[in-house]
């Protein structure tokens, strides 16, 4: 696998500080003619790393595809800037790693499993089954999570900081700690984290791993505190750890691990800039004319199970089915772009949100109205347009780290829009006050929060929207960053 062997030293390399995660701020394409093309990526890392101007941090990350591995090979240790690849502000080691291995770690454990789990997506009659196969896959997310711990041992200065990221990377803290002790490690996790009976559905010695994995960062970060301690009653209920509840601290086997809460919020500079540029504006003259004088509901999702966007179908059949007073009055504009489509439930559960949509349409179409605008492609201005565009956003996932739309549509939006956002989703500890809070299993519940939201008077709308946008940005990515780094 990659470099593995090779860099198994003891000799520290010169980064100060380095972040880790699975996914990394550039990937590869191949263009016509064989050569390699580089596309960076944004999202809320790649804008808090940048708060440190220092070329010398160092991003280490997996590559994903054929191209990646390439790139990464053919890099010296897998250092993309030092192959004269423009990376962004900081270094990048891509780790190429066996592709099976990867494919274990990444769709097997990280994404059918402590997904599943933190988001509580399991048909439990059925699933999960842990079986021979599954423990192939473990085998290999451990390889995976050594892979980066050697890599970060590789790269960071006597005494650095690293900031490990997400479910991914459960391992890699105790992992480095166990080579690096001198180091300051961080570990932030982006997603939800599952109540302990849940948790409790897998394995005992992996649960256990999870747990121990985290903690042999010096500080575990969640976007929100029902996520901490969650964490937090996992480690008693499995570990029989020690928790204070009142400092936040996991105490196990002799050490302490603080916690800490740091509620990623949206990018007002950027966002605001971002929607006004001509490709949005071109966007959102094509969306004005095909919804007309009519009402706007807007959802944008990555195709994800945990966004429960069936439900949200659901709820818009069940007001268009209750209230014939919307027929030909409001347009459902909803953006699903692919995600996760190595697995089958995904590329399923894309399948049933067209197939649920199709019916939709047949149901109420008429030759002057389409209810339903659904797209399944990724268009990041046209999301931006729809964003300005909306009069209520619906955001209604079944369980959510955080929820980045429900923060940007508020900051975006040209007139107001009035937000209907579940109460699981992590933003509902900032927004939940000036949001129309649902259920996200109860259909009609969700479809009565439409209404109302169809119906807010445009000056509670206007207000309410200041007041969420005012919430959304008050932890911009750079300072979210930032104070990880001071709290370590
Ligand atoms: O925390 C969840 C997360 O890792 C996000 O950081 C990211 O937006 C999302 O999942 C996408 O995941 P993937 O890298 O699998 O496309």
């Amino acid at each position: 696998m990659g470099d593995l062997t090779t860099e198994r030293s003891s000799a520290t390399g010169t980064a100060p500080v380095l972040v880790a995660s699975n996914r990394g701020p550039v990937s590869f394409g191949t263009a016509d003619d064989g050569t390699l093309t580089l596309r960076r990526g944004g999202g809320g890392l790649v804008s808090g790393l940048s708060a440190i101007d220092d070329p010398n941090a160092v991003w280490v990350c997996a590559a994903l595809n054929d191209a990646d591995r390439r790139a990464a090979r053919e890099a010296p240790h897998g250092r993309l800037d030092l192959a004269g690849h423009d990376v962004g502000g900081q270094a990048v080691r891509m780790l190429d790693l066996d592709p099976e291995t990867f494919a274990h770690a990444y769709n097997g454990v990280a994404n059918s499993t402590l997904w599943f789990v933190h988001h509580l997506l399991y048909a439990t009659p059925t699933a999960p089954a842990f079986d021979a196969d599954f423990r192939t896959q473990w085998a290999d997310y451990t390889a995976y999570n050594t892979a980066f711990a050697e890599a970060l041992a590789a790269e960071a200065a006597p005494g650095a900081a690293v900031l490990v990221q997400d479910y991914h990377l459960s391992l890699t803290p105790a992992l480095l700690r166990a080579t690096r002790p001198d180091l300051r490690i961080g570990h932030f996790s982006h997603t939800p984290w599952a109540p302990p009976e849940y948790y409790r559905l897998l394995p005992d010695d992996v649960a256990a791993a999870v747990l121990t994995g985290i903690l042999g960062a010096d500080r575990a970060g969640f976007l929100t505190e029902r996520w901490a301690r969650a964490f937090a009653a996992c480690c008693e209920a499995v570990l029989g750890a020690t928790v204070d509840h009142e400092a936040l601290t996991v105490t196990h086997a002799g050490r302490t691990t603080r916690l800490g809460v740091h509620a990623l919020g949206a990018d007002a500079d950027f966002l605001r800039e971002r929607a006004h540029r001509p490709d949005v504006d071109e966007r959102l003259t094509a969306l004005r004319t095909a919804v007309g004088e009519r009402r706007t509901i807007v959802r944008v999702d990555r195709t994800e199970l945990s966004k429960n966007i069936v439900r949200g179908l659901l709820a818009y059949r069940h007001l268009l089915r209750t209230r014939p007073e919307w027929h030909d009055r409001v347009v459902h504009i909803a953006f699903a772009y692919p995600s996760r489509t190595d697995l089958a439930e995904y590329r399923d559960y894309t399948a049933a949100v067209q197939q649920l949509a199709a019916e939709i349409n047949a149901e109420f179409a008429t030759p002057a109205w389409q209810p339903l605008i659904l797209h399944v492609n990724d268009d990041f201005p046209r999301s931006l347009a729809a964003y300005r565009l909306a009069d209520v956003a619906l955001v209604n996932p079944i369980r959510d780290g955080m929820n980045l739309v429900a923060k940007e549509v508020p900051v975006v939006s040209d007139h107001g829009c009035a937000l209907v956002l579940s109460r699981e989703a992590g933003a509902h500890a900032e927004l939940g006050e000036d949001s129309l809070v649902v259920n996200p299993y109860d259909v009609i519940a969700t479809a009565d929060a439409l209404h109302a939201g169809l119906t807010m008077p445009p000056e509670e709308r206007a207000a309410r929207t200041k007041r969420l946008a005012d919430a959304a940005t008050a932890l911009p990515p750079q300072q979210w960053f930032l104070d990880q780094l001071n709290a370590l």
